[in-house]
């Protein structure tokens, strides 16, 4: 499996930033060729937040899966991303699939889904540990933990995240049984080896209540007393306010038994209700969930353009998660703050008014606190030229659609969600050159999309309203870029 020549395609990372082309985006993490998806490997380390992320380095296409590796102290200043990992054996020549990372006994470890194929095309999936070798910069694969899936479950079997209760070790991983019903499952280490307890039962164990035929990228988190399934179900019908994506990422919050293999738990909600947004990952530390997620969506590649300009796919921002009453808020970061450009900052400050105008330059923070007064309806709209992408409020319904048919390039459509602003309308939005993450009434929701302007056009932002709002108060930075080096 010479093909991958990690010498060669490191150097080739090195030449290729930094990024030349419009597209690439200044303040997410992106390569400048090939495919990237899940983050991967999450983990703080040594004094650094390691980010590994799967990454096809050959192509365009979702194939030759690897683990590409970055570093950070501060969010801001990240190490040249490099391969740290490639199927080289008969258990991964298909993919080294996602997984999760782990500070342990003074190692990085990884542990992650080994994909193969046989010539009938029959998937085997086992689950390795690996070790980050920090001065190779590569992942040193160690012993496979579980050869395959067990029996009554589809090799559909992968993404594995470990977690400690009661000073245990265990781990999940998404699973399809054999009906093809998605679900957890979840191993427990014990005397070295790990045993199945079995499947972690929901409320949609049930097959009545099957909820999608695979879920992919689970984890366990704790918030509090809370227990937090973070998951990714795949075949769930879309509602006019839910589900709008091919595929989901949410969570159900509530409290696990290992004993009883239960999550008692509320409703599904969805982390992100933006165009682009799938298989999220988690940092806990010093009592912070850090969110990473992919920017992209799987079976969607032919709504993204860069695939002719040789990449695909971003992650998102750094967010830091909050759980309050069952509900998870996401926030920036607050390390982002130090890509504000104070010189450039603009103070919006207008009463009675009935719109609001700002150029937003290569790369914008907006925070924008709308008393709505009279206005029924606001639309905040980012211009590209004749192009242009609009967020509209409907007060009435409590609907708030983010609208890309007026764009010519890429996924158009709308994304519709629920959300309950009474007199007062906050937006925090942050847009790169085509990424795009906005925080709605405080993080209360999330949007991650893309628009991919046709010409070389730098946006304008316009806020409007059918009726004087009362005021309009806020500020727009400019940001700087994120650098790698
Ligand atoms: C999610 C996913 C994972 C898998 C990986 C392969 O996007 O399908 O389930 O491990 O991508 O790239």
């Amino acid at each position: 499996m010479e093909k991958f020549d990690k010498k060669e395609i490191d150097a080739k990372v090195r030449e290729g930033m930094p990024f030349a082309h419009r597209w690439h985006n200044r303040f997410h993490i992106e390569m400048p060729f090939g495919l990237i998806n899940d983050p991967n490997g999450l983990c703080y380390y040594n004094g650094e937040y390691h980010i590994f992320f799967q990454w096809n380095p050959l192509g365009t296409v979702h194939k030759n899966k690897c683990w590409g590796h970055t570093a950070t102290r501060d969010f801001v200043n990240y190490a040249m991303p490099t391969l740290a990992m490639h199927p080289t054996d008969e258990h991964d020549k298909d993919g080294c699939y996602s997984g999760c990372g782990l500070s342990e006994n003074g190692n990085l470890r990884v542990f992650y889904t080994c994909n193969a194929k046989d010539e009938q095309g029959v998937r085997t999936a086992a689950q390795r540990f690996g070790t980050y070798m920090i001065k190779e910069g590569a992942i040193r694969k160690d012993e496979i933990a579980v050869p395959h899936n067990p029996p009554g479950f589809t090799a559909h079997f992968r993404d594995p995240y470990v977690f400690y209760r009661n000073g245990q070790k265990y781990f999940v991983l998404g699973a399809q049984t054999e009906k093809e019903r998605g679900c957890v499952l979840v191993y427990r280490e014990k005397e070295g080896k790990w045993e199945l307890l079995g499947e972690l039962k929901t409320k949609t164990t049930d097959s009545e209540k099957k909820f999608g035929y695979m879920w992919e990228c689970p984890a366990l988190l704790k918030f509090g007393e809370y227990d937090v399934l973070m998951f990714c179900p795949q075949g769930i019908e879309a509602h006019d306010y839910k589900y709008q994506n091919e595929y989901q990422s949410g969570y159900f919050a509530g409290h696990a038994s290992f004993d009883s293999m239960e999550l008692y738990h509320g409703r599904f909600q969805e982390l992100d209700c933006g165009f682009d947004f799938y298989a999220p990952q988690v940092f806990a530390h010093e009592g912070r969930h850090i969110l990473l997620g992919w920017m992209g969506m799987p079976d969607h590649d032919a709504d993204y353009p860069t695939a002719e300009k040789g990449w695909l796919f971003s992650l998102t921002m750094p967010r830091v998660l909050t759980l309050r009453q069952g509900h998870i808020f996401s926030k920036p970061a607050k390390e982002l703050k130090a890509l504000r450009m104070e010189e450039s900052a603009v103070d919006i400050d207008a009463q009675e008014t009935q719109t609001v105008s700002a150029s937003l330059g290569e790369g914008a923070e907006i925070l924008l606190d709308i008393a709505m007064g009279k206005a029924h309806n606001i639309e905040l709209s980012l211009n590209y030229g004749l192009e242009k992408t609009v967020i509209r409020y409907e007060r009435s319904e409590q609907l708030l659609t983010i609208d890309r048919t007026g764009m010519k390039l890429g996924g158009r459509g709308v994304r519709r969600v629920k959300l309950f602003a009474d007199k007062l309308l906050s937006l925090h939005i942050f847009v790169d050159r085509t990424a795009i993450e906005m925080f709605m009434q405080h993080g209360e929701e999330a949007a991650s999309f893309f628009v991919f302007p046709e010409k070389n056009i730098l946006p304008e932002m316009s806020l409007s309203a059918d009726a004087p709002m009362e005021s309009v108060s806020g500020r727009i930075w400019e940001l700087d870029a994120i650098n790698f080096r």
